[in-house]
């Protein structure tokens, strides 16, 4: 069943008020709802109320208190329709159902993880808590009431504000909650157990005092520290950036161990996968305490851009998504270096989102149809969601962007809302016509900008041509010309910058060059010299860029430019152009070139003391075979693409030996361990230089003697990787995974690291070493992330052994699917979303993963999570 987004109209009945009761127990939980609604005005009086569900158990249905007879209603697997409801008076509709939490394995709905009751109802999981009209445009307040045994459960957590409780009598409790902020369903939760509790308290700027906690399994309070720290730092920013003060008298995190995804806003209560909790100097690296950061930040700043102002309906996830992925961004970048943060960001969005958008499961930012929203919770709607905010903030400037991000907060408060009511406020704020703009949100496909210069002395002028194509996507043949605002420096031969007196051709404010028609060309006048054009400085815009330019001028930007990511940019282009060369020169048996450019402008920058140590490691981090075969597009041989990779990595390993050497001495820190940036990147830049002397040797023990002095995780895991990637079968590797293993045993998070590692290790017999880690006693199926971390891993993360020639892991992984699949339909499908490029191998492979995706297709039952994903993957087009 496909759902349009042309099809949507409001409800029949308004909601107004909702009483929740909940009478919790592992296997019987029973939940009472109580509806206070009325008939929309001019709504036939004859229509009946049609409320959601899933997997419900009904025991009882009153209509203002008296039982409704059998003929006024049907209950379906799906859907209550209950007939005969007052025309105008507003009623009262009382639902009791039973549910059971144990056995509740999908992780949507009510749910029991290590003994505590936790729900997540994004996006359609309240339906399986009651019947509801489970959809975000209806908005309502909500009171719960929660009751529980007391030993088991001393703590009863829902949304808004604490009203009260007491024991009674009986060895159970119950807690009053209030929430007066009208929200949809999607964002209502609920948590009782027994856990522990990180303390503090928030000043907003207007002087109300909130209390902050964070409740984690006893024992890990120390673990949450970081993230309770990251908490104030949203919340500062968020007021002093978009103006946005906190609404309840508390907030609330609560972290779980099993969780489908990373995390959930939840009015005022918001749950967290513990991975994006916890963390503390031995058992979480400095990527870790980053994404800690990030989203507890992502999270909190939902409270305004997803709660208070919310979507119309599931097609317009990126107005909360996109946004605030944006909004989290942001803060990153204040937070950290922002020229860094923005290279993490665009190597990230290149590795996930590019390959969805040219891919079977492509789809625009702002889909019109779907069969199962779980799967658009994607890096499109996210990831591109976020640079599609960013080109507006671009393209109207700061102010003009806050201008409009301020009408937006204002005039939206307490609505449900859609794209269309997004852009109208920066429109209307700047005066700007941002109607082509929109084409990003309903295009999908990753536009191509093929470029070209000519300089002319005589006249002083440098002439651009440019050209944008937007390739097919699934449904979508034809695409329009869109506005993409690209920024462009020009470079000159001394590496200052030339500043045109005149240009014409496109709209140019500052140094952004407004594309608005398929061929533009642009005529820059006054510049003394050749220039070399400097494109999409910042990333300005998620395109493909084609520009024939010689591995020289690109040095010349990789040393001169103002702007760092374009300094990235530069080295990172010259770097697969030099890779992919290499997989072709490994296919025909040639020996492998690489220009020395790549190797001077690595080293150079590597060596340069003025640049901060993480640009530094961005720089020496290559990009990834998957980076490479995207270069490449098409009939993939992953196989060469590694064995071309390492051997330019090896030629770099040997020219910056030395270079090498010294980072290695230079970078170590001494003192105790900090997780700020400037320290994660001196970490980042030592361990980076380590890689290319361990890759450079063909001996273990310097990863071996890494491995045996460090004393962060950051260290100890890049040190056991680096031995276990390069030397697999080595009695040093053995030992550190046996100790590795034997130190974290009790702890889950790092025991996923360890995993992580093993399935990642490069080469065809890493399939039978991940066979057997599923045996493994630390091996949980029912562990989201041990999931994950073992299999998703594997599929999505180990090219070489995943995409083994003979096809045997695809085999593997539809097995997994088929397997994963009626426990938990959101895990099995996002899991299978790593075989998303399989049109681009090479055409044995190719045929074995269309052999693997039509078994799955071919089994009975699949959930439509896993049906959706395949068949749009075997679809063409
Ligand atoms: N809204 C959450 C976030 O981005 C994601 C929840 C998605 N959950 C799901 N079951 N699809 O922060
Ligand atoms: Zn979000």
């Amino acid at each position: 069943q496909i759902i349009h987004l042309e099809d949507y109209r409001p409800t029949d009945f308004v909601l107004e008020r909702v009483d929740l009761t909940f009478e919790l127990d592992p296997r019987e939980t029973k939940v009472e709802a109580r509806l206070i609604l009325h008939r929309r005005e001019g709504v036939d009086p004859s229509a009946p109320l049609v409320l959601d569900g899933d997997e419900l158990t009904m025991t009882g249905l009153l209509l203002d208190q008296e039982e409704i007879p059998a003929t006024l209603y049907d209950a379906l697997d799906d859907t209550l329709t209950i007939r005969g409801l007052p025309e105008t008076a507003p009623f009262e509709i009382t639902v009791t159902t039973l549910l059971s939490p144990e056995t509740n394995t999908k992780l949507m709905g009510l749910y029991r993880t290590n003994d505590v009751y936790c729900t997540q109802c994004e996006a359609e999981g309240f339906r399986r808590i009651t019947y509801f009209p489970d959809r975000p445009d209806v908005l309502a307040v909500y009171t719960v009431n929660i009751i529980a045994d007391k030993a088991t459960a001393p703590l009863l957590l829902s949304n808004g504000n604490y009203l009260g409780g007491a024991g009674m009598g009986d060895g159970r409790h119950f807690a009053a909650w209030f929430d007066p902020h009208p929200k949809p369903s999607y964002l209502f939760a609920l948590v009782a157990g027994d856990l522990g509790v990180v303390e503090d308290t928030f000043t907003t700027v207007s002087g109300r005092e909130v209390a902050l906690k964070i409740y984690v399994e006893h024992g890990k309070e120390p673990r949450a520290v970081y993230a309770m720290d990251a908490l104030k730092r949203s919340m500062k920013w968020d007021e002093e950036v978009f103006g946005r003060e906190y609404d309840l008298d508390i907030f609330m995190i609560v972290a779980v161990s099993d969780f489908n995804m990373g995390a959930m806003e939840n009015k005022g209560l918001n749950v967290f996968n513990d991975k994006y909790v916890l963390a503390d100097p031995e058992t979480a690296t400095d990527t870790d305490y980053a994404n800690i950061e990030a989203i507890i930040a992502h999270e909190y700043f939902h409270n305004w851009t997803g709660n208070r102002i919310t979507c119309r309906d599931w097609f317009q996830l990126c107005l909360k998504e996109g946004l605030t992925v944006y909004r989290d961004h942001e803060f990153s970048a204040d937070m950290r270096s922002r020229a860094v943060k923005r290279i993490a960001e665009v190597r990230h969005l290149k590795s996930e989102q590019f390959p969805e958008d040219a891919g079977p499961l492509a789809h625009p930012v702002r889909p019109t149809k779907y069969r199962e929203i779980n799967n658009f919770y994607t890096t499109t709607v996210y990831e591109k969601g976020s640079e599609v905010t960013r080109m507006i903030a671009t393209i109207l400037g700061r102010d003009l962007f806050k201008k409009g991000m301020d009408l937006y907060f204002d005039r939206h408060d307490g609505q449900a809302v859609t794209i269309e009511d997004f852009v109208a406020c920066f429109e209307d704020a700047s005066g700007r016509d941002l109607k082509q703009f929109s084409l990003w949100y309903h295009q999908a496909g990753t536009p191509l900008i093929t470029a070209s210069g000519s300089y002319d002395a005589a006249k002083a002028t440098y002439t651009l041509s440019l050209e944008q194509t937007v390739p097919a996507t699934p449904g979508q043949s034809a695409k329009k010309p869109m506005h993409i605002p690209l920024r462009v420096g020009l470079l000159l031969g001394d590496g200052s910058e030339a500043t045109p007196t005149a240009v014409s051709g496109a709209d140019v404010t500052a140094d952004v060059v407004h594309l608005t028609e398929r061929k533009q060309t642009v005529v820059f006048a006054g510049i003394p010299s050749r220039p070399v054009p400097s494109f999409n400085r910042g990333f300005s815009a998620p395109i493909k860029l084609h520009i024939e330019q010689s591995a020289d001028d690109r040095a010349l930007i990789a040393r001169h430019e103002v702007d760092l990511f374009a300094r990235w940019q530069a080295l990172n282009a010259i770097a697969l152009e030099n890779l992919a060369e290499a997989a072709a020169q490994t296919r025909r048996s040639q020996p492998i070139t690489c220009d020395d450019a790549l190797i001077g402008g690595l080293l150079a920058a590597a060596g340069d003391e003025r640049l901060e140590p993480a640009f530094r490691a961005q720089v020496l981090s290559l990009p990834s075979e998957a980076d490479i075969a995207r270069e490449i597009g098409r009939d993939n041989d992953p196989d060469a693409i590694q064995s071309g990779r390492q051997a330019i990595l090896s030629g770099i390993a040997a020219s910056g030996k030395e270079i090498f050497a010294r980072l290695l001495g230079e970078m170590t820190l001494s003192g105790p361990f900090r997780p700020d940036a400037a320290s994660a990147g001196r970490r980042a830049l030592r361990n980076a230089a380590l890689s290319y002397l361990v890759y450079g040797d063909d001996q273990p023990d310097k990863a071996a003697s890494a491995f045996r002095s460090a004393n962060n995780m950051t260290d100890l895991s890049q040190a056991l990787t680096l031995l276990a990637h390069r030397f697999p079968e080595a009695q040093e590797t053995i030992d550190a995974l046996a100790t590795f293993k034997q130190r974290f045993a009790d702890n889950a998070l790092v025991i996923d690291k360890w995993f992580a590692i093993q399935a990642t290790i490069p080469g065809a017999s890493t399939l039978d070493r991940v066979k057997a880690l599923m045996s493994d006693p630390h091996f949980n199926p029912s562990n989201p992330n041990r999931v994950r971390s073992l299999v998703g891993t594997f599929a999505f993360a180990n090219p070489t052994g995943f995409n083994r020639a003979d096809g045997e892991g695809y085999r593997f992984l539809a097995r997994q699917i088929l397997d994963i699949d009626p426990r938990n339909p959101q895990l099995a499908a996002r899991i299978l979303t790593s075989m998303r490029s399989w049109r681009s191998l090479e055409q044995v492979r190719a045929n074995h993963a269309q052999e693997a995706l039509k078994e799955i297709a071919a089994a009975s039952n699949l959930s439509a999570d896993v049906s959706d994903i395949v068949d749009r993957m075997l679809s063409d087009g």
